[in-house]
């Protein structure tokens, strides 16, 4: 890549969790390094078969774009930003939102145990690393180059692949000792109409890219690999606003119209990894998961129809923050603390009592936190006449009995957004930390 093409990348619009260290976009020089592009990979192969491709990947991607000058225009920052598969913490926790995810669970086939899991795991991951670094998934149950070419064209697009296990993991595969208390089951919340055919499962696995393309063909890879070794429970599509749709980067949006995301812990800050991810614990049965996450998943529609008859001061007392800006009720800016004793003229508190982030605020809850990382979610209209619409809550923690379970507790007795959503689906995942290079997701636990 020339200097020029460098140059005109911008830097990548931070829309989720900000600061993640795991992702390098092209303004970092990325590029034009060792992570060579599906585009540019297969260009090769097409023209030099094989070789071709061992070449590109050995050569680099300046190299190639040396000798075919048709492919040298650079991709977009969009296109060109790519997260790490290694690492202490697997990817799509702290990576900003992307703007496609699927979520899919999966249960063990009758028959299948801890070998065929630990052989699945070894070839979801040595896929996830190819895709992620907008490779062709090479492989797969037909053999080498049959890849789907759904993602010809298109390069990292920031894609990410995340997997985890739940509960009934641990019975299939004969590791009941490493069954972390994190993954007991979760209370019954008086709100809630759980499908249970779209809830848990044995594996679960986050796919988010900034591709609708480049996300679907990773569900599909992943999905070929499984072959008869488990079945799919479930599985969910959602979005997110597409970078660089803003002037500047910005925090999302739900399908309600506030903006979501601002109360959320920051990498920056230094309780951060003491609440999203678990600590070491040598000699103890969940040892296997440091510098993993629990994911609680919940599948929450909003019944928008009822939502939106309210006019936008009742919105705003709801949440407890102005719908425009995301700033509190309270004054200031999006990012202004709230003052949740301040008083209007009348002597009522300015920020409700029962306004949503003022019940789910750190403050009014011990301290407890989590990292939330939602997809939202639309599939057309339900049979009740209203969309079927929402968000697939994603909350990241150390412990979901520290973070997830008494916050909702406490939303579930008296938060005023709750007559406005309906939790349809729930699961809790645990999710290993990332694979070391040479390591598969999911081995310390498998090959302990
Ligand atoms: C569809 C369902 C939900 C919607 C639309 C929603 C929306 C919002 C909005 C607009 C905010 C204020 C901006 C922000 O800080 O992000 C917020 C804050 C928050 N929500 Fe939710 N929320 C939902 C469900 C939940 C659930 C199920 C939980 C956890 C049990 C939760 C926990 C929180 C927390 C911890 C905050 C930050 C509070 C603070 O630190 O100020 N939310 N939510």
């Amino acid at each position: 890549m020339s200097k020029t093409q460098k140059q005109t990348l911008a830097k990548t619009a931070a829309t989720g969790p900000p600061g993640s260290p795991a992702t390098r976009s092209p303004g970092a020089g990325t590029a034009g390094g060792t992570g060579v592009s599906r585009r540019r990979l297969l260009g090769t192969a097409g023209a030099a078969g094989a070789t071709g491709l061992v070449l590109g990947a050995a050569g680099g991607a300046a190299g190639y774009a040396a000798t075919r000058p048709e492919e040298t225009a650079a991709l977009t920052t969009v296109g060109a930003t790519e997260a790490m598969f290694h690492g202490k913490h697997q990817p799509g926790i702290t990576t900003p939102l992307q703007a496609r995810g699927h979520l899919v669970a999966f249960d063990l086939a009758a028959g299948a145990g801890r070998k065929e899991a630990a052989a699945l795991l070894r070839r979801w991951s040595a896929v996830a690393k190819e895709l992620m670094a907008g490779r062709p998934a090479a492989g797969g149950p037909d053999g080498p180059g049959h890849d789907t070419g759904i993602a010809l064209d298109a390069g990292p697009s920031s894609l990410t692949v995340t997997f985890g296990f739940g509960r009934t993991f641990f019975a299939r595969t004969g590791l009941t000792a490493r069954l972390p208390a994190a993954l007991d089951p979760l209370p019954a919340f008086s709100a809630d109409a759980l499908d249970a055919g779209r809830s848990n499962g044995d594996l679960w696995v986050q796919i988010g890219a900034d591709d609708a393309l480049v996300a679907f063909h990773a569900l599909r890879a992943l999905q070929r690999e499984v072959a008869d070794t488990a079945r799919v429970r479930w599985q969910m599509n959602g979005f997110n606003r597409t970078p660089g749709a803003t002037a500047r980067p910005m925090t999302a949006r739900n399908l309600m119209g506030q903006i979501d995301g601002t109360g959320n812990p920051k990498p920056s800050e230094e309780d951060f990894d003491r609440r999203v991810f678990v600590p070491a614990s040598p000699g103890k049965p969940q040892e296997w998961m440091e510098g993993g996450s629990y994911a609680v998943v919940r599948r929450i529609r909003m019944l928008l129809d009822d939502w939106e008859k309210l006019p936008v001061d009742r919105q705003e007392r709801v949440i407890g923050r102005r719908k425009a800006d995301g700033a509190p009720l309270s004054g200031g800016t999006e990012t202004t603390e709230m003052d949740l004793d301040k008083a209007g003229p009348d002597g009522r508190l300015v920020i409700p009592d029962n306004a949503h982030a003022r019940i789910s605020s750190p403050e009014k809850n011990g301290g407890a936190a989590m990292l939330r990382r939602p997809f939202s979610y639309h599939d057309g209209i339900a049979e009740d006449g209203a969309p079927d619409a929402g968000l697939l809550f994603i909350c990241w923690q150390a412990d979901p009995f520290r973070g997830f379970v008494p916050v909702q507790r406490k939303l579930d007795r008296g938060d005023a957004l709750s007559p406005f959503l309906r939790h349809e689906a729930s699961g809790v995942f645990a999710v290993p930390g990332g694979a070391a290079e040479g390591e598969y997701v999911g081995q310390r636990l498998l090959e302990s």
